[in-house]
């Protein structure tokens, strides 16, 4: 298992019901870090890292995202007679991000059962990529790439992108149980969606960033429900344990959930933080706080 890892899928048909009302009409994806929407700056993240097909799994109440990554050849021509040439790199720039595909999920029946509508999409024994968008990373090296890496040097292993939180909020996660830590990654035994932290067997969780093997669609398949009656997709990832194997890993980057409106907030002071040109504004303005 040595082939390139090409596609990426992206779990988009959530109702976003932390982010009521803004997210009625307008799909959580779609709100702006800084100048572009959460689900771009995760885009950019898979182009970086080689990723050359973005599936999409969305619902029919958000096409304003099929419009986004669509090319306006009619923005374009007015920017050029406008002679708007900035803003025209920058729309121009979105077309050469990959190839789009969507697919839609009827109703949100969990993250499992969403990765499972891309399967047609997916060869067998193919490697791919799974991105949460509301987990939003700032990075040196793109997250995905650091996956693929170990990917790559587990000799095609699933990779998991892990974070260690303080035990009493392992509640909110899927928590792994380690079995041992390899150089500066680990392999994994088992895992646990959402634990009480009393039982949970480590503080390292899994968050929006995943390397997998296409096996995993035949344990999707049989939709067992899981926590909170929805398809986890936590539960179908321990098919992966014996072959290809799997593993974790503490990736280099400052994560923002943005499907909560602090990390919200803290992923634009951070994204802005990280913008040469507003930069240091931005600093005095935090500082008068
Ligand atoms: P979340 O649970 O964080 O997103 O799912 P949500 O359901 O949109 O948000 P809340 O909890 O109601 O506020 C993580 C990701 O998985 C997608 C979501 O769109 C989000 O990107 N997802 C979740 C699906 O695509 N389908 C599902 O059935 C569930």
């Amino acid at each position: 298992m040595s082939r390139k890892i090409k596609k990426a899928i992206f779990p988009i048909a959530g109702l976003g019901s932390r982010f009521l009302p803004a997210t009625k009409v307008l799909p959580k994806e779609m709100l702006i870090i800084l100048d572009k929407p959460i689900l771009e700056w995760a885009v950019i993240e898979a182009a970086n890292s080689g990723i050359e097909e973005m599936i999409f799994v969305t619902s029919s109440k958000k096409n304003s995202i099929i419009e986004h990554f669509d090319r306006s050849i009619q923005l374009e021509s007015l920017l050029k007679k406008k002679r708007k040439k900035e803003q025209l790199r920058l729309i121009q720039s979105q077309n050469s991000l990959g190839k789009f595909t969507y697919v839609l999920q009827d109703e949100p029946k969990g993250l499992g059962h969403a990765v499972w509508c891309a399967k047609r999409f997916i060869e067998n024994d193919e490697n791919f990529a799974v991105i949460l968008p509301d987990d939003i990373i700032l990075s040196k090296k793109p997250v995905i790439k650091q996956l693929i890496d170990i990917s790559i040097k587990t000799d095609g292993g699933s990779v998991l992108g892990l974070e260690k939180v303080p035990k009493k909020e392992v509640f909110k996660y899927g928590v792994i149980n380690p079995h041992k830590k390899i150089n500066n990654y680990y392999s994994i035994k088992n895992l646990i969606e959402k634990p009480n932290p009393s039982i949970a067997p480590s503080n390292l969780t899994v968050v929006g960033r995943y390397i997998l093997h296409s096996k995993i669609f035949d344990e999707l398949e049989k939709k067992k429900k899981g926590y909170g009656n929805e398809i986890q997709l936590t539960d179908s990832l321990l098919t992966l344990v014996k072959e290809p194997g799997l593993y974790g890993f503490e990736f280099e980057g400052d994560r923002f959930d943005c499907g909560s409106k602090l990390g919200f907030v803290e992923a634009n002071i951070n994204f802005g933080l990280a913008d040469k040109n507003i930069k240091n504004k931005l600093k005095e303005k935090l500082r008068d706080l």
